[in-house]
């Protein structure tokens, strides 16, 4: 009987990210049968791997979370409920697989008599082949091979993996994510920079409504809500009140940059870090009862004492109430003056957004270049969190192009480059010859057609580094802009 494991889990079990197994799909060196992997091939092709210890697996995982920095990550076990409903569920496999062991003990025992009978009154040549049998058998019963042991480990460590998380797709978009902790569908989702449909993110407005295909799910938090029972029969649930029990395909729009509303909120002051005298970033936290909803690369309005100011989001969207904005100091900005001059912690910041549409072609598996120059850092970093949230893009590679503000945020960069093997990054000096900075980095792609660049900077930076990337034959559709305001 066939053990099937989606990618995503086996990317996990063998500690490696979905990327390096799309390239070992790509390359022939894995065999999937409708996305997913049999237990089989994942002993042939990890025959290194060991799977009684996860250290790796581990290491790699610790490694993320600190180039990811500020994402949230609960290591809380699932809603009781949901444990419940998983630990009967695993229960009622065991107790098909004892079944089915004592079934197979009650045939052998019945081979066993029969073999006796035959051999009674059977000829000497006959007499032999069965006790060959019968010593077959008995061999294969008490030896474990060595296949069927590592794949136990497997089993059991996919096991554990399915107690403490479900995994879930969506459709039809095709993201893929894991539900942790106490988490429900929508907190997942948001977690992991899919973004889904909602409103109130607490049961009163009925925005988040998707369909289940398969699998199941119980409610987790009470809703004012009232779901129609024609509804219900249809497999209508609402995201952001039910957690998965198992594996689940749901139907769900996700949300492009036109599909967000403008909202308005306050926020509070949670930090203020102070980069250089040029640059600083400002750390704001929203309430609990009402995120802002936006996409990486998305700008935001922001207003304190009656002074002003729109800047680009630099943190993603997977990092749940925590905004970070990052501001250069800039002759006129009253906003930016106010921010160097010291905020307090706790200070009431009014936040309106999300706006602009600079933000990633999820349905796009190209390798992308990131193109930020000086304090275009923000929105680019914002647009590669998220692309590493989401794990689509083949290959990023981060060119960013100092202004007087330098490298500010150098150690991060490195961060996400040792945490990532798709990931490149590379500095480059503040200079005032842009076309040329920007011609001889492109000279390093002799396959340009192949990517999606994504570039951030001022209206003529942007002009010049276009007309760079399109004559190298850059296609003019996969060029997308950030222009920084001011
Ligand atoms: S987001 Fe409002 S009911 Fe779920």
């Amino acid at each position: 009987m066939s053990h099937l494991l989606p990618l995503s889990r086996v990317a996990r079990l063998v500690g490696q990210s979905r990327h390096t197994l799309q390239e070992m799909i790509r390359a022939g060196t894995l065999a999937t049968f409708d996305g997913m992997v049999e237990l089989d091939e994942l002993l042939r092709a990890f025959p290194e791997v060991k799977w009684d210890d996860d250290a790796e697996f581990r290491r790699v995982s610790e490694i993320k979370d600190k180039a990811f920095a500020k994402r949230v990550r609960e290591l809380a076990l699932p809603d009781k409920d949901v444990l419940t409903a998983r630990l009967n569920e695993l229960g009622n496999e065991y107790a098909a697989a004892k079944a089915l062991l004592l079934h197979y003990g009650n045939v052998m025992t019945w081979l066993d008599e029969k073999i006796d009978e035959i051999e009674e009154d059977a000829s000497a040549e006959t007499h032999h082949a069965l006790h060959s049998v019968r010593a077959f058998l008995l061999r294969n019963i008490h030896e474990m091979p060595a296949a069927a042991e590592q794949a136990q480990r497997i089993i059991a460590q996919e096991r554990i993996l399915k107690i403490m998380s479900a995994h879930v797709t969506i459709q039809p978009s095709g993201h893929e994510f894991f539900v942790e902790s106490n988490d429900t569908l929508l907190q997942a989702a948001l977690r992991n920079g899919v973004s889904l449909n909602y409103g109130c993110s607490n049961g009163n407005c009925g925005d988040c409504k998707a369909r289940l295909v398969s699998g199941s799910v119980k409610k987790v938090h009470a809703h004012d809500y009232v779901l129609k029972q024609a509804e219900k029969d249809a497999g209508v649930i609402l995201l952001c009140a039910y957690a998965p029990v198992n594996d689940v395909v749901v139907e769900a729009n996700v949300a492009g940059a036109r599909d967000i509303p403008v909202q308005q909120l306050v926020a509070k002051v949670k930090s203020v870090e102070i980069f250089n005298p040029q640059m600083a970033a400002l750390h704001i936290l929203a309430p609990r009862s009402q995120r802002l909803r936006f996409l990486g690369g998305q700008s935001v309005q922001l207003g304190i004492d009656g002074v002003q100011g729109r800047y680009a989001i630099a943190s993603c969207p997977c990092e749940d109430r925590h905004i970070e904005v990052q501001i250069p100091r800039n002759d006129g900005d009253a906003f930016a003056a106010r921010l160097f001059d010291g905020l307090k912690n706790n200070d009431s910041v009014s936040v309106e957004g999300p706006y602009g549409e600079f933000v990633l072609d999820e349905d796009s598996p190209r390798p992308v270049i990131f193109l930020a120059f000086g304090a275009g850092f923000a929105p680019i970093k914002s647009l590669i969190q998220h692309a590493m949230s989401l794990e689509i893009a083949e290959s990023m590679d981060l060119h960013w192009l100092a202004d007087a503000a330098g490298h500010y945020q150098d150690n991060l960069c490195r961060a996400w480059t040792d945490a990532l093997d798709n990931f490149n990054y590379a500095p480059h000096p503040h200079t005032a010859d842009t076309a040329a900075q920007v011609q001889a980095l492109v000279n390093d792609y002799p396959d340009l057609p192949r990517f999606d660049v994504y570039a951030s900077g001022t209206a003529s930076q942007l002009a010049q580094a276009r007309a760079v990337f399109v004559n190298a034959g850059l296609h003019e559709a996969r060029w997308f802009a950030g222009e920084l305001a001011g």
